[in-house]
């Protein structure tokens, strides 16, 4: 009783003088410059210091903003990316043959690119290539197309990488893009071993390793420039519970990516997409404000191919990502995914 009527005094104390502070200042400002403290004209000094560092800091990537995505256009990657000799220049696209690896594989073919495709089924990839030579064929394109059935979740070593690019070597790759991957939804916990092992093998595993073999060539090619894009998610972009295995690995990815966007800049172009939502066959969900199809997501990445270490790709998937990060904490987040994890794994059964 009588600790709680200390309590009640003690907030009313900081209260009436909290209430005082806007008084004192107002006072204090409206009266000759003489006589405000010198105490209070350094805090505010400091105060408006760090002020203008935020304004400019916000302005600068409000003017960012705006230019990735009203400005800047469509880039010729081809152009950019082809070899001297007159032989095709390639794209390797791993799971090409559905999603976000098809929409990239169908946008490269349109710009001139012969596409290779690294993923499990054999029908589906033949069937694909052929849809990919037809799309490129109507832009005006006559592309040559090659694969390799590869079921990332079962190459475990770096020399399985190595000898996969080794089958490959009869090509001029000039442009990688390590998309294939799957989500496994659902507490940590309760994840089985295979999923765990699935997503770290199939997912880190590969974009890891598979890079490291092909980097080499990548740098000896004869061309301008050559180009690595990591197809990440928004997801690595801080620890996220209910979709946690495949939320460390996008970090990994992403990390990846910017590393290696600053260490070959001299002659590699290194992207990390950072996905937001897309409509495909794992998130099989109707498109929203925010959730795009994946013509609309694999432009904006390639928009910003080369030129920017990270991108979200659509203004709207920027955006998405910005307000999380600015508005929520870290409590919030957690709750918030975890709790949509939870409906998914509910959905799912
Ligand atoms: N969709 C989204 O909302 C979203 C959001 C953020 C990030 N992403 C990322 O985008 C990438 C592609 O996702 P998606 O939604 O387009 O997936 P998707 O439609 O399911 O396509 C996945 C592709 O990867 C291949 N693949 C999967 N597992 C493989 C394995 N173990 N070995 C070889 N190939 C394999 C599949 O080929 P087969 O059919 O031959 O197996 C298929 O071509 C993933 O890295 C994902 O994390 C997606
Ligand atoms: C491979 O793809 C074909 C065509 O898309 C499909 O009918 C078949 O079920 C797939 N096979 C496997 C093992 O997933
Ligand atoms: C694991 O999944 C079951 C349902 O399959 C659920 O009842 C349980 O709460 C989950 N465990 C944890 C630790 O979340």
């Amino acid at each position: 009783m009588n600790s709680n009527k200390v309590k009640v005094n003690k907030i009313q104390l900081y209260q009436t003088n909290l209430d005082k502070i806007p008084i004192y200042l107002t006072r204090k400002l409206t009266m000759n410059s003489e006589t405000i403290p010198l105490s209070a004209v350094i805090i505010l000094s400091i105060l408006s210091f760090f002020g203008a560092i935020k304004v400019l800091n916000v302005t600068y990537r409000l003017i960012g903003f705006f230019y990735r995505h009203f400005i800047r256009g469509n880039q010729n990657l081809y152009a950019r990316y082809a070899g001297t000799q007159q032989a095709a220049t390639w794209a390797v696209i791993t799971g090409g043959t559905d999603g976000i690896g098809l929409q990239f594989a169908k946008d490269l073919a349109c710009q001139g690119f012969s596409i290779c495709i690294l993923a499990r089924n054999e029908t589906k990839i033949i069937s694909k290539l052929a849809e990919i030579k037809d799309v490129a064929s109507k832009a005006g394109h006559v592309i040559q197309t090659a694969y390799e059935v590869v079921d990332f979740s079962k190459q475990y070593h770096i020399e399985d990488y190595a000898a996969i690019v080794q089958r490959l070597s009869s090509l001029d790759v000039g442009f990688l893009i390590c998309n294939a991957g799957a989500a496994a939804v659902g507490d940590f916990t309760n994840l089985t071993n295979e999923q765990v092992e699935r997503t770290l093998v199939a997912d880190a595993l590969q974009y890891v390793y598979l890079i490291k073999a092909m980097l080499p060539r990548l740098l000896l090619r004869e061309s301008q420039r050559s180009g690595l894009l990591i197809v990440g998610s928004g997801l690595g972009s801080f620890p996220c519970c209910g979709w946690l295995a495949l939320s460390i690995v996008k970090s990994l990815q992403s990390f990846l990516g910017q590393g290696l966007n600053y260490e070959l800049r001299h002659k590699v172009d290194v992207t990390s997409f950072e996905c937001g939502e897309v409509v495909t066959q794992t998130n099989n969900n109707p498109p929203n404000f925010f959730r795009c199809m994946p013509d609309v997501a694999t432009k904006a990445a390639l928009r910003d191919m080369g030129k920017d270490a990270v991108t979200c790709g659509t203004w709207r998937q920027e955006f998405r990502m910005w307000s999380r990060k600015t508005f929520m904490t870290i409590n919030i987040q957690n709750k918030v995914f975890y709790d949509l994890s939870r409906d998914m794994f509910e959905n799912k059964k």
